[in-house]
């Protein structure tokens, strides 16, 4: 890649120049990245909670509960993001299960200090209210990230598993942009539901949002779809479409290195709700529980692993089946994940260079 990725990956330019501390941020990264040629982490992650209140047939999440464990205390989340932040992170997304439900949701929004960095959420809409969108708005975030999987009411309800789920996420966007909040939308999409992906596409278009493609994973929920996940093949399509659409984006063409592929590890890492440490948020195998553990030794650990070290060009949870056939399928005998990495067998061959 790519000026144009770069700029994606930047982008929302005329928000950022307003913002010094952020833009130096921003700069140091690349510096640290290209002039130093040190690697250098871009974003760390967190799903805050596993609770929900939809049940989306294909939920990759539906896993993270842990009966028994307690969820990252405040005083935690902000030790790894400060951990994070020596690492290079300029910037955040809070997951879940449904992030909004975290009962201090705005103390971690707080924390993570959206005006040095670039902060974002992902919801589901349902309880997004405009008490929050002007609070987040008054602590710094300028993006939301508002899910959605069909324009086809019956199709997207029955989908995200919640009556009346696609006049949330219209009442949500309307109220974003009176807010002048930007506004993407994160699509799932399978083989059997990418004609509606399109037309979401075409709608975003038209009504000045952006997009997020999250090519299906076969986890949680979605486990058993393994027929209806995209194969390396499409991959290459996809590009297309990017390529024609300047506000497609997802977070494998954004990379520091100006390269476009898997960043897991390298440049992103994720924080499951009770602290296991993964490559992004669709990826089951943990390397390490930033609770007991210094973020820096984790993070060497995901460098050295042969699937994050030889920096696929593509993305691996959805596209590459050698990956998913050892690394996501093995997933399947455990009724909470992420799993640890080291008790995967086949980890003991690819866990060095
Ligand atoms: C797990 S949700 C958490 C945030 C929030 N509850 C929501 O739905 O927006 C994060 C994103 O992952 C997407 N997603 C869920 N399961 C998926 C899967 N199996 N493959 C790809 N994307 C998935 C959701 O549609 C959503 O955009
Ligand atoms: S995708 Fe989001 S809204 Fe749907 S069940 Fe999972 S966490 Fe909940």
């Amino acid at each position: 890649m790519s000026l144009a990725g770069m700029l994606k990956s930047v982008h929302q330019l005329n928000k950022i120049r307003l913002r010094p501390v952020l833009l130096g941020n921003i700069g140091k990264a690349y510096f640290r990245r290209h002039v130093l040629r040190k690697p250098c982490l871009r974003i760390c992650e967190f799903s805050i909670t596993p609770e929900c209140q939809s049940k989306c047939e294909f939920c990759y999440a539906s896993k993270f509960h842990r009966p028994g464990d307690s969820l990252l205390t405040l005083e935690q989340i902000e030790s790894i993001w400060r951990q994070a932040k020596e690492l290079g992170a300029f910037s955040s997304c809070l997951l879940g299960g449904e992030p909004l439900l975290h009962p201090q949701f705005m103390d971690i929004i707080a924390l993570l200090e959206p005006k040095k960095h670039i902060i974002t959420f992902t919801t589901n809409a349902i309880d997004l209210t405009e008490s929050i969108v002007k609070e987040v708005k008054r602590l710094g975030v300028f993006l939301i990230n508002i899910s959605v999987n069909s324009l086809d009411p019956e199709i997207n309800n029955r989908l995200r598993g919640y009556e009346g789920h696609l006049d949330k996420v219209m009442q949500a966007i309307e109220l974003c942009k009176r807010h002048n909040m930007d506004v993407f939308l994160p699509i799932a999409t399978a083989k059997s539901y990418w004609e509606e992906t399109i037309k979401i596409v075409n709608f975003a278009d038209e009504n000045g949002c952006g997009v997020t493609i999250n090519l299906l994973c076969t986890m949680g929920r979605a486990e058993s779809w393994r027929k209806d996940m995209f194969d390396a093949e499409f991959w290459e399509e996809l590009r297309k479409l990017y390529m024609s659409h300047p506000n497609i984006r997802s977070d494998y063409d954004v990379n520091l290195s100006m390269r476009i592929g898997c960043p897991s590890g390298h440049e992103k890492i994720h924080i499951a709700p009770f602290g296991d440490v993964t490559g992004c948020s669709m990826q089951a195998a943990s390397f390490g529980d930033a609770r007991r553990e210094p973020l820096a030794d984790i993070v060497a650990r995901m460098r050295s692993f042969r699937h994050y070290a030889k920096h696929a060009g593509h993305c691996l949870v959805a596209v590459d089946d050698e990956y998913i056939r050892n690394y996501m399928d093995f997933a399947m005998r455990y009724s909470s994940i992420p799993y640890r990495i080291e008790d995967n067998p086949q980890y003991a061959g690819d866990a060095g260079r």
